[in-house]
């Protein structure tokens, strides 16, 4: 198995990124990490106070499209594993604006791939690894049956996953053309703590507090799989180390559910912690126009990951679900700061105020 002593992770800031990191700086000592973030909305340092006085941690504000930067880092902190989250990640946002997707999933992790490779060919290290975060929606749309596999063929829908499979597919030609030792991983919807609250389960929970409408798009009966973000975090970790180089890892929940399933469990959580009289939240629903080119059904076989690397994931729906709507509740101060300002404009923009 491949350990790393240093790695550069990519949007570390972000949602998924601050996960991982705070969940692998303590389960591998000696190991250091560099996050290399720009900052967007949705990078936030104050996702990762657990780890930022850790003397192995050390946090970069910067572009993963700033050749120069991106070249320095790789030498000065003999980086060996590259773990690339950064990325533009809304579909909504992605309809509203392509042109900041493109240019930072293609263009970005282009850079990231070019100076990774070159990094890798001066011989400064001995073994490394570039391990690409990646998402189910490069695969497109499924019907009522079926599951994507590692096989099925790239057909992305919107912006965003076009821009990611594109991403997807400059990892494989490096690998293919350069020989960089690069893995990929392909992920379904992921839930937790930290995450953006214009991502559907935040969305609703921020919502559903303050009495809003609660904006559900088409029939509701769109279907996603829901992965606990900490078991996206040692999925990741497991394939970084274990995973056969040029190789792409499906990771899922098997856990699919109706949009409108969603949205009526976290009413009926929310109702009994908040004290509200049984189906009152439910009453805040309101069916709006459909999102343009909203895939129907995301499923992902994850028996690769499973069968080669023994990874399965480790929290329950049920389990999951309730934690982290107590983790929005007993969060409100960092609900609120990052709803504010630019987040706010986007909201009106997209929902037309409410
Ligand atoms: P996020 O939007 O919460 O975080 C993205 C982070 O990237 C932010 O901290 C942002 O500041 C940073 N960033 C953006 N542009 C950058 C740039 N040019 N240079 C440096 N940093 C930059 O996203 P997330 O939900 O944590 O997703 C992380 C990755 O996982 C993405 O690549 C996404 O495609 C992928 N993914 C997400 C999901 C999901 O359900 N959220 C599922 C599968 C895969
Ligand atoms: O499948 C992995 C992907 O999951 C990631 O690659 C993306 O980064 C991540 O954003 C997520 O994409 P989705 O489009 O599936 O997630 P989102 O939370 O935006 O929407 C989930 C479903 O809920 C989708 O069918 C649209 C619907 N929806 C969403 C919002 C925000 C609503 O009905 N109302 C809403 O207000």
């Amino acid at each position: 198995t491949f350990s790393p002593s240093a790695v550069l992770v990519t949007g570390g800031a972000g949602f998924i990124g601050s996960n991982f990191i705070n969940h692998f700086l303590p389960a591998n000592p000696g190991c250091r990490v560099i996050n290399l973030d720009i900052l967007t909305y949705a990078g936030n340092l104050r996702n990762l106070t657990a780890v930022e006085q850790n003397p192995a941690y050390r946090f970069v504000k910067g572009d993963i499209g700033d050749a120069d930067l991106v070249r320095r880092i790789l030498a000065e902190e003999r980086i060996d594993a590259v773990v690339h989250f950064a990325a533009e990640s809304h579909v909504d946002r992605s309809i509203l604006g392509p042109e900041i997707f493109v240019r930072t999933n293609v263009l970005g992790t282009q850079v990231l791939l070019e100076e990774s490779r070159r990094h890798w060919e001066s011989g400064a290290i001995e073994r490394f690894r570039f391990l690409h975060v990646s998402t189910d929606e490069v695969y497109g749309t499924l019907g009522e049956t079926g599951y994507f596999t590692e096989e099925t063929p790239l057909a992305p829908n919107s912006p965003y996953s076009a821009s990611k499979a594109g991403s997807d597919l400059l990892v494989r030609a490096y690998n293919e053309t350069f020989g960089l030792p690069v893995l990929t991983t392909r992920c379904s919807n992921n839930y937790g703590p930290f995450q953006f609250p214009e991502k559907l389960i935040p969305l609703m929970i921020h919502n559903i507090v303050a009495g809003k409408p609660l904006p559900v798009y088409g029939d509701g009966r769109n279907v996603r799989d829901w992965l606990h973000v900490k078991d996206h975090s040692t999925a990741i970790e497991t394939v970084l180390k274990g995973g056969k180089p040029g190789e792409v890892f499906n990771v899922g929940g098997n856990n699919e559910w109706f949009n409108i399933d969603i949205v009526h469990l976290l009413c009926d959580l929310l109702d009994e912690r908040l004290g509200r009289p049984g189906g009152e939240s439910r009453g805040l629903i309101t069916f709006v126009k459909d999102r343009l080119g909203h895939d129907r059904r995301y499923a992902i076989s994850a028996a690769k990951i499973k069968r080669e690397l023994g990874w399965e994931p480790s929290y329950t729906f049920e389990r999951g679900i309730a934690e982290t709507v107590d983790w929005y509740l007993a969060n409100r101060a960092w609900v609120d700061e990052v709803t504010s300002g630019s987040y706010r404009d986007y909201y009106e923009t997209q929902y037309g105020g409410g």
